[in-house]
């Protein structure tokens, strides 16, 4: 009886301790997201990283489980698959929540050009891909099928402590908050397509608006990571991922002990086709290449970065 006893015992106590540790690593567990930059244009290299960060399958339907798939924006532009890609997007957003999963598409300053009527980098191929210009223009008016799409897509978006952006957050507007800048946005979008990219009340759309800033990407440091610790204090943030500035050496950057990371790596063949997407799972940040997988995760315990010297940007 005794032994009976001692072995229900054990046996349960070992059921009762796996059961609290599967409980707390589900809700402790941080969910991955992974975030790629650019595509301009170039639906082959964007499957290939979808693929390869296994959020599609070989019939190039959503695979990721309960992923959160981050695309900082520049879709489209230099390349000619803006529809191919719009519409793989599109397709993704429906499927992924089907598995738990969540799909956010940003917008780059080559939608908000492209709404505006700015076609300065498109090419005459990819204009042919909407059966002449007439189309491309209808394609782009706010009823028109990306139009109408692309102006409900948020500038930015946090998730856990990593806010994602194209160009880059300045305090100016971090200061206003996530919601806000996105509420601007929606705000003011028709207006700047209408005036052909002139008004922008809340110079939302301007050089040191989310799609253009590139201080984050070329200022020098340490003095932008003050810039940088200001904006993510505003935001309660712990990092910013940004794509718009591209990493020629097809490798994705962090800056300030990891707050800033840059994911443009010239995805399109436009500028090299380099395959890789950034992975964060909690604190854990990965670079998945096509030849493996390469810790970003900066040292813990770093000092705050203080230079004395404030920019002015
Ligand atoms: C934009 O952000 C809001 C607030 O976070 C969210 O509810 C909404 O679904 C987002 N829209 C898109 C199109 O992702």
């Amino acid at each position: 009886m005794k032994l009976i006893n001692t072995l229900f015992c054990i046996v349960s106590t070992i059921c009762f301790i796996s059961t609290v540790y599967a409980t707390t690593t589900l809700l402790d567990s941080p969910r991955r997201i992974v975030s790629m930059g650019d595509l301009h244009g170039d639906l082959k290299n964007t499957k290939k990283i979808l693929r390869l960060s296994g959020l599609i399958d070989e019939n190039d339907h959503w695979s990721g489980g309960d992923t959160i798939y981050v695309q900082t924006g520049d879709v489209l532009d230099r390349g000619t698959d803006t529809i191919a890609l719009y519409k793989l997007i599109q397709q993704l957003r429906k499927e992924a929540p089907e598995h738990g999963g969540l799909v956010i598409p940003l917008l780059g300053n080559h939608e908000i050009m492209n709404l505006a009527g700015d076609w300065r980098y498109v090419t005459k191929e990819e204009t042919a891909t909407f059966g002449g210009y007439n189309n491309r223009v209808r394609a782009f008016q706010k009823d028109g099928f990306l139009g109408e799409y692309l102006m409900q897509l948020n500038m930015t978006t946090k998730v856990d402590g990593t806010v994602f952006c194209h160009g880059g957050i300045h305090p100016n507007f971090a200061r206003l908050g996530l919601d806000t800048i996105n509420d601007y946005t929606h705000h003011d979008i028709e207006a700047y397509m209408a005036s052909g990219g002139h008004a922008d009340p809340h110079k939302i759309f301007g050089d040191k608006g989310p799609t253009w800033y590139r201080g984050y990407a070329l200022a020098d440091e340490p003095n932008i990571c003050e810039f940088a610790d200001k904006a993510l204090t505003y935001m309660k943030a712990e990092r910013m991922v940004m794509g718009h500035t591209v990493q020629r050496d097809g490798e994705i950057r962090t800056r300030c002990n990891g707050k800033i990371i840059l994911v443009d790596i010239g995805i399109s063949w436009v500028y090299g086709g380099y395959v890789g997407a950034l992975e964060v799972v909690g604190d854990e940040l990965t670079a998945i290449y096509e030849n493996g997988r390469v810790s970003l995760t900066p040292p813990k315990n770093q000092p705050k970065a203080f230079s004395g010297v404030h920019l002015e940007l």
